[in-house]
């Protein structure tokens, strides 16, 4: 039986890489698609959203708007990681399809309260909507299946400030409301995302085949990759969020530990610093399960494999 997702995604060039792998495999159903401000503003990665599932001929899937700021900070968007549209110097047609109705945060929480138990979530942007909808809804902790998210930064250093990850400094506050809501939870933090780099070879092998999708990836990561050669001095570039929708469906791409972890919320330098108390000093229960081992390339291959699935069927 298929997992039922949910992905709550800023999309973000690697965002949308996830919602293709999402489309791309048999595994999982994409039963809809929330928006999160973070990349980009809310009204253009929901744009985006729209505009990457009618590409992939996918427009079934339904969108919803969430949040549009952060619940205490102020808005800090990303266009040096993912250009001013939030897809790199990738340009699709404007979608003909409008978003719902419903507010993101609202179809979390009736999805969830519909099919108890049923329903994955995979957030991979900053965790407003999932926050909000804890508050509006609290019941939903108990729904839930499982919630996977992609945040956080353990022993591997930030991609925002030197301590921070990007979407958990975008929305501290809103990951401290998760990590500490019971839901059960499994985090794919940069310790394990920094270990899987999307290479010029890798995109080579996709450019083989002369498709609609794999001119999109060509043109969306080569922007991304030129942030990590600038920023980071890396070859090719990190597609976390992929990564993390993989693991919902082959976790043994990963080896997890159990641990308490926890978002720092003060006002300093540690801003959305995630941290793990490895020797449980506070003798806590563990709050999640974290991806701190990988296998690169059994991910890669699933991904490229993958891709290049859809791109000959989509010809
Ligand atoms: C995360 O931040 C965003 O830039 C990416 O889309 C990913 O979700 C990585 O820190
Ligand atoms: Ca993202």
């Amino acid at each position: 039986m298929p997992k039922h997702i949910i992905l709550d995604t800023d999309p973000g060039i690697d965002d949308s890489l996830a919602i293709l792998l999402a489309l791309a495999s048999p595994e999982v159903v994409l039963d809809g698609i929330s928006t999160i401000h973070g990349n980009a503003s809310t009204a253009q990665v929901t744009t985006n959203a729209l505009a990457i599932l009618e590409f992939a001929n996918a427009s079934h899937v339904p969108v919803y708007r969430g949040c549009e700021l952060p619940l205490v900070q102020p808005s800090l968007l990303a266009p040096e990681t993912h250009g001013g549209n939030g897809l790199g110097y990738a340009k699709l047609s404007a979608p003909q399809s409008r978003p719902q109705v419903k507010h993101g945060s609202d179809y979390l929480i009736e999805s969830i309260m519909s099919s108890p138990n049923e329903i994955t979530l995979v957030a991979i942007g900053p965790l407003t909507n999932i926050a909000m909808a804890i508050r509006k809804e609290p019941r939903i902790v108990q729904n839930v299946k499982e919630v996977f998210i992609m945040g956080g930064a353990i022993q591997h250093t930030g991609n925002t400030t030197a301590l921070a990850e990007f979407n958990t400094y975008v929305d501290p506050h809103a990951a401290h409301i998760v990590f500490h809501s019971g839901m059960p939870m499994i985090l794919t933090p940069l310790d394990v995302t920094y270990e899987c780099i999307f290479l010029k070879e890798d995109l080579d092998r996709l450019l083989k085949i002369d498709s609609p999708i794999t001119k999109f990836i060509a043109d969306a990561t080569r922007f991304y990759m030129e942030f990590h050669d600038e920023y980071q001095k890396i070859d090719g570039c990190v597609i976390n969020d992929p990564m993390t929708l993989a693991l919902t469906f082959m976790p043994e791409i990963c080896d997890y530990q159990n641990l308490v972890v926890d978002v720092d919320i003060s006002t300093g330098v540690g801003l959305g610093n995630t941290f793990a108390d490895f020797y449980n000093y506070e003798k806590k229960q563990p709050n999640m399960k974290v991806a701190l081992g990988v296998r690169p390339r059994m991910f890669m291959e699933l991904f490229l494999e993958r891709m290049e699935k859809l791109a000959k069927s989509l010809l």
